[in-house]
């Protein structure tokens, strides 16, 4: 079974980032580099880890004219990025997987920012409740042909039997039982989210926020049973 742990590396510069990599080693082969690292180090940064070995996750969240979003895939496409998030929206998919071209990297779909709730999109404009505007934008992706997903680990599971089993899910908002929340309020446990249905758990604070990170690592990869 695969190492299901991306590291997000929520750091405001190389430095601070490139010090927990050091100190995690070969436990962890993913990270996320988010838009504070993006801005702060951007993709000289992305290469140096691709460099060493490691799996990136650019978690951009693109949306845009389709020219500007299929020009900037491609441009990670040939930087050897291996995930990068894109909102949910027909068009900016379309241009995205028309930017990903036959490369293999992997788009995830972000289809409701969990920080909106229905008032807020009633607010927007939007017809839809959260779960509705959920439902239809996993199988908007899914026709798009962006085949991942970044999604809550409480609605793994719905947005898994809409995807069906060949989607990628990823899951951020996972803790281990007993780990502090920060201010996730919706979270499960990195157990929970496999079984549901995640393919890639996306932790944060409890490991970079961590006395030990690596012995954090363990931790979470011995709660999912992994060899380490
Ligand atoms: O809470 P934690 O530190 O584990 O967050 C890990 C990453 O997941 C962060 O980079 C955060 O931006 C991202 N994320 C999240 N919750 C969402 C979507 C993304 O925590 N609903």
């Amino acid at each position: 079974m695969k190492n299901p742990l991306i590291i997000a590396l929520d750091f405001e510069s190389a430095g601070r980032a490139r010090e927990l990599v050091d100190r995690l080693g070969d436990s962890v082969s993913f990270y996320k580099v988010g838009l504070e690292l993006y801005a702060a180090a951007g993709m000289e940064f992305v290469k140096e880890l691709i460099a060493r070995g490691k799996d990136v996750f650019l978690d951009l969240k693109l949306y845009d004219i389709g020219e500007t979003v299929k020009r900037t895939v491609a441009q990670l496409a040939a930087t050897g990025v291996r995930f990068t998030t894109i909102h949910a929206v027909p068009q900016v998919m379309r241009a995205a997987v028309e930017g990903r071209g036959s490369s293999n990297l992997q788009l995830l779909a972000v289809t409701v920012l969990t920080s909106l709730d229905d008032r807020d999109l009633a607010d927007m404009g939007y017809r839809y409740s959260v779960s509705e505007l959920v439902a239809l934008r996993v199988r908007q992706a899914m026709e798009a042909g962006v085949g991942g997903i970044v999604c809550s680990p409480l609605e793994v599971g719905a947005v898994r039997r809409i995807a069906g089993p060949g989607a990628v899910l990823v899951t951020p908002g996972v803790r281990s039982a007993g780990a502090g929340k920060g201010d996730q309020k919706r979270v499960a446990t990195p157990a929970e989210a496999l079984a549901n249905g995640a393919d890639y758990l996306v932790i944060g604070r409890q490991v970079t926020r961590a006395e030990d990170p690596a012995a954090e690592v363990r931790r979470i990869l011995e709660e999912v049973q992994l060899p380490r």
